[in-house]
């Protein structure tokens, strides 16, 4: 298998992971759910789903909840996200934008409707040009 075939499938198989997970999405009050699934460097997928919460703003977003995770299992170095919305509209929102950039500035960043079709096709740093990072702070 050449290296874009693997590529490719790993990409279908972080998509399927993303629109799996968004099933699990806890939205009883906006109704909205998001799934998202991260590759990390060593080609593991972790994923995570909205967990909103009555006291409204301490909701967590899908972004947030896969980051996470990643993090807990040691993970830290992040290739691509995928984000799956009702529509494949739904970008990360800011707030993920600077969690994730805390961890993997270039990273893909891809938005997917149910069906699996890549709505968008981005990095990060498109999303969050001159983003305030680690190296603001020296560390
Ligand atoms: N949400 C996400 O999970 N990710 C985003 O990047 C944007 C918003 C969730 C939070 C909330 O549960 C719902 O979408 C509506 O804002």
């Amino acid at each position: 298998m050449s290296v874009s075939t693997l590529d490719l499938a790993m990409e279908q198989a972080l998509i399927l992971a993303a629109i799996e997970v968004r099933e699990n999405a806890y939205c009883r009050y906006s109704h909205y759910q998001v799934g998202s699934a991260i590759l990390t460097e060593s080609g593991e997928i972790i994923s995570g789903c909205n967990v909103e919460n009555a006291a409204y703003g301490s909701t967590i977003c899908a972004e947030r909840n896969a980051v996470g995770a990643a993090v807990a299992k040691g993970q830290r170095v992040f290739q691509t996200v995928v984000v799956a919305t009702q529509d494949g509209q739904g970008y990360p929102c800011g707030a993920c934008r600077q969690f994730l950039n805390e961890f993997s500035p270039d990273m893909r960043v891809l938005t997917v409707d149910p069906k699996g079709n890549v709505i968008n096709r981005t990095t990060l740093s498109t999303l969050l040009p001159h983003a305030f990072g680690p190296q603001n702070l020296g560390t």
